[in-house]
């Protein structure tokens, strides 16, 4: 594909994404956490701090991968990045192929890091990618970690995508030893299951984003880029972010987690960290407050979303991340089903 027809569909993602809605139901609300009547704590002792292997965080969240490579993602970048310093949280950015390939690109994710030269900053590649060019994209951005997407069924959709996917846990495994950052491998809002989760724990990875379903949908978008948009019925393909955590639970030991895929608001991120991710993930959603509200109203939105943690761990009586991952949560509904039907405890 020429970098023409790259940048247009690059672009095409952030309309069609701006575009998008959330699903009418959510796994999230299934969930129900316990009040306490009588916390035993004060707003000022909670202590939002959380880390990913060796990358200290002091609050649980994190702006996901978006964008770059075109004139309208450095943009875009150059936003998220100063929301992201402002708000002292990560930021990835978008698939830094088109950056590698062409140097005139670079800039477009290289500004990330210019305008955030202390934060914690996420390259991101696909899983395809050999050591080198993991290495380039690393250098790129001074990254901290990187992020390697799946994203399976959003190539078999998109009309000019991938559509051979053998190999790629070898390659995988060939790359996560010999990065000098954490590998985190990221699911692009299709989740995980159990099965796919002991694969990567099969190869050495310590680091996994779920990335649910439930949020921003490339099965949608991409079928929207298609002239028939043949594939509407598979929109709903995939597990939820909730469904993806539960399904870790069993193999956790040894291996972080992060969540990202349809997180609409505070609650829903603790919900997240309840269930063990260490940090939760934010794309699309930031994306159109950016896009409404520009930078300021990012930043006003991340602070807010800070602040609304605090309220929702005073409420559940708990002061840390650890304290929340050990706090009781009940299951109902589809995903109280799922959980029978999986045999999950
Ligand atoms: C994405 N996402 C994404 N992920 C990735 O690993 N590399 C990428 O290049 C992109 N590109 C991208 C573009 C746009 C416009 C959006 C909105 C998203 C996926 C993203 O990181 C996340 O996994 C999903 O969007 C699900 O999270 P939300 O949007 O439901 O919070």
């Amino acid at each position: 594909m020429n970098e023409n027809k790259r940048q247009k569909r690059k672009e095409e993602h952030i309309e069609l994404a701006l575009q998008s809605e959330h699903a009418l139901t959510s796994d999230f609300d299934e969930l129900t956490f316990i009040h306490r009547s009588l916390p035993e704590a004060a707003l000022q002792d909670i202590d939002l701090s959380t880390s990913i292997g060796p990358l200290a965080m002091e609050f649980p969240l994190y702006i996901n991968a978006m964008t770059g490579g075109s004139t309208k993602s450095e943009a875009i970048n150059a936003a998220l990045a100063e929301a992201a310093k402002v708000a002292g949280i990560p930021m990835a950015v978008g698939s830094q192929h088109a950056g590698i390939r062409n140097a005139e690109l670079a800039n477009s994710y290289k500004i990330v890091r210019a305008i955030n030269p202390n934060g914690l900053i996420f390259a991101n590649v696909g899983a395809d990618v050999p050591l080198e060019f993991a290495r380039k994209a690393i250098d790129m951005l001074e990254a901290d970690a990187l992020q390697v997407h799946l994203n399976v069924p959003q190539e078999l959709v998109m009309p000019e995508g991938e559509r051979d996917f053998s190999g790629m846990l070898s390659k995988l495994e060939k790359l996560v030893s010999k990065l000098s950052v954490p590998l985190i491998v990221k699911e692009t809002g299709f989740g995980m299951s159990l099965e796919t989760i002991e694969q990567l724990k099969g190869i050495g990875i310590h680091y996994i984003d779920v990335g649910g379903r439930g949020g921003t949908n490339f099965v949608h978008i991409e079928n929207e880029r298609r002239s028939k948009k043949d594939f509407s019925y598979l929109k709903d393909w995939g597990h939820s972010t909730v469904i993806s955590l539960l399904e870790a639970k069993s193999v956790s030991e040894g291996l972080t987690f992060m969540a990202s895929g349809g997180i609409r608001n505070p609650l829903d991120a603790a919900k997240c960290l309840s269930l063990g991710a260490n940090a939760a993930g934010i794309a699309g959603p930031f994306l159109k407050i950016l896009h409404e509200f520009g930078t300021e109203g990012l930043i006003e939105e991340l602070e807010e979303w800070k602040q609304h943690l605090q309220t929702i761990f005073l409420l559940l009586g708990v002061k840390s991340i650890h304290d929340l991952q050990n706090c009781p949560i009940v299951l109902g509904g589809k995903v109280k089903d799922w959980c029978e039907g999986r045999g999950i405890d």
